[in-house]
């Protein structure tokens, strides 16, 4: 297939002060005379980012590793993964066309996204939503047919129900990922054949769809604030020495709704103002003595006030907060956080402590915003996560 740069391309290129962040760190992973190893993270980022890779952003990847832009270029049109065109602004449909899933109806979803999105691959469709493309096998062919969207599986699908889901993406919802028949994960469609009791312990969906929904970015654009990365080689987290400037804020699991960032019509993510947590003021109370369990890190930030036990009126349902699942509910509450408004008074000293010390769930504080969530919350507005998670039924 002749890869070629798209013939429409915006004027410049930048990172966000996040991602921008995010690369330099990467770049410090290689040894000196080896910073041209970090080409792949870098340009992959670019198109998180911004749905594609455009020349200016190729460039400005060369440019950050002392490359010439061939060398950028070589790379960027060898690899089918890297979309040298704009893709939708709200998502790219990715159909498996792979043996497993052209057998069972691989051709039906192809149709359906020709007539809803566009005759052929990669062309946009009118309103500049939506792309599309066929790719080969996607490793789920025990759900077949299926199609990646955003960074999710859709599995178990039939045309009718990608009609659906492209009717829920136009919307602004982001339909749940996973198998769309009703089946758990990947077992037989008649049902389970053996290790009926296992199910102890079993979460509402299966371990991706789980994270994919707790995550909740599927189609998001990254703009480098979702995961602090842990740069050890550094000792500390790669994105705590620049502090994105203050940025408007994307909705959590929302589709891109931005500006247009050029004429191709392919909108930008802006950086999320994590920012907004407030630094500690000397009216905060002083923090408590540890009063948990949890194993405490040599880490920057502070320990944030705790409590023993809720209030009287009971713990409030931290599950309401975007990120937060019931295993993260029951260390929270076992180190001592049970209500809304404790985490509201988090500054980003105690942001970074829980970051840090949140054993198998580290970084989740800053990724998922839960300092303004939880004012929301507090305050008794709803989230878009709230209103879904009530709506749906999650967790309960
Ligand atoms: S053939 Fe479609 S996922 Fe493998």
């Amino acid at each position: 297939m002749l890869r070629r740069l798209h013939p429409d391309q915006p004027a410049s290129f930048a990172f966000t002060p996040a991602n921008q962040a995010w690369a330099e760190a990467q770049i410090t992973k290689y040894p000196e005379g080896r910073q041209a190893s970090a080409i792949i993270p870098l340009l992959w980022r670019a198109q998180e980012q911004e749905g594609w890779l455009s020349r200016p952003a190729i460039e400005h990847v060369s440019e950050m590793l002392g490359l010439a832009y061939i060398r950028g270029l070589e790379v960027a049109t060898f690899y089918f993964m890297f979309q040298l065109q704009p893709v939708g602004s709200v998502a790219h449909i990715q159909v498996c066309g792979t043996t497993s899933c052209m057998i069972c109806g691989a051709e039906d979803l192809v149709a359906v996204c020709k007539e809803r999105i566009a005759q052929h691959a990669h062309e946009l469709s009118s309103d500049g939503k939506f792309s599309w493309e066929e790719v080969e096998c996607l490793g789920s062919c025990s759900n077949a047919p299926m199609a990646q969207i955003g960074k999710d599986y859709y599995e178990d699908l039939t045309s009718a129900r990608l009609n659906e889901i492209l009717d829920e993406l136009a919307a602004g919802r982001v339909p749940t990922p996973g198998p769309q028949n009703g089946r758990y994960a990947a077992e037989p469609l008649s049902g389970l054949t053996s290790l009926k009791d296992h199910d102890s312990g079993k979460t509402q969906y299966n371990a991706s769809v789980q994270l994919a929904v707790d995550i909740g970015d599927t189609v998001k654009r990254i703009d480098g604030t979702e995961v602090p990365l842990l740069a050890p080689w550094q000792g500390k987290p790669a994105n705590s020495a620049k502090k994105p400037k203050a940025k408007p804020a994307t909705k959590g699991p929302v589709p891109s709704k931005g500006q247009p960032a050029d004429a191709t019509g392919v909108t930008v993510q802006q950086a999320k103002n994590q920012s907004k947590a407030k630094p500690p003021s000397k009216s905060d109370p002083k923090p408590a003595k540890a009063d948990t369990a949890v194993q405490e890190y040599d880490t920057p930030g502070k320990k944030p006030r705790t409590m023993k036990a809720p209030r009287k009126a009971g713990a409030d349902d931290l599950k309401l907060i975007r990120g937060v699942g019931p295993k993260l509910e029951t260390l929270l509450n076992t180190m001592g956080f049970y209500h809304y408004d404790q985490i509201a008074k988090w500054g980003a000293d105690e942001v970074a402590w829980v970051d840090q010390n949140l054993e198998g769930f580290k970084g989740r504080v800053s990724r998922d915003n839960w300092v303004d969530q939880a004012s929301s919350l507090a305050s008794g507005e709803e989230t878009e996560f709230s209103k879904r998670a009530k709506k749906d039924g999650i967790y309960k």
